[in-house]
């Protein structure tokens, strides 16, 4: 089993959305017993919470599932558990590693998401948490995830 861990801050705007995007594109490609999806929050104000209002309502727009998604904290274990440890901006990232630890220094499966799209200009997944776009957000989060699942195939599933 392949493991993808997204990463934002609160773990109920931005790597939720791409949890379950990701995953419906996982499952629209036949790949859901192949590769398992989670996210996690560097911050711990949501433990616990359900998906933000904006993330639920965009969700639903676009149906897509999210049921039983409930807020977590990044953990020291996930840096083993999971394969790609994909981040939602630098701040994400380096809040993450700091959990993992000096074992994580270099290592090219902790990453952000905007870095699979070089040709966006943006280097950061915005937070619609502040900025109140949960669309513009979508947009990047379901590009960024189709590339994810190219690279994926290209690294682990040649043939598949
Ligand atoms: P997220 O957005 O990291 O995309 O889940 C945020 C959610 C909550 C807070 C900040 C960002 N907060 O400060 O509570």
């Amino acid at each position: 089993m392949i493991g993808v861990l997204f990463v934002c801050l609160g773990n109920i705007c931005r790597s939720p959305m791409a949890e379950a995007v990701f995953r419906g594109k996982v499952e629209a490609e036949g790949l859901a017993d192949t590769i398992r999806v989670d996210s996690a929050g560097t911050g711990d104000w949501h433990l616990g919470k359900v998906p933000h209002e904006g993330t639920r309502r965009l969700l639903d727009d676009h149906g897509i599932a999210y049921e039983g998604m409930r807020a977590r904290q990044v953990r020291i274990d996930d840096y083993a558990d999971f394969d790609y440890i994909v981040c939602m901006d630098s701040n994400n990232e380096r809040d993450a590693r700091a959990v993992f630890g000096s074992k994580c220094d270099g290592h090219p499966k902790v990453f952000k998401l905007m870095d699979l799209l070089p040709e966006r200009k943006a280097s950061d997944v915005p937070d619609p948490y502040y900025t109140g776009n949960f669309e513009e957000t979508y947009e990047l989060v379901s590009e960024g995830c189709d590339r994810l699942l190219d690279r994926i195939r290209q690294e682990k599933l040649a043939g598949v």
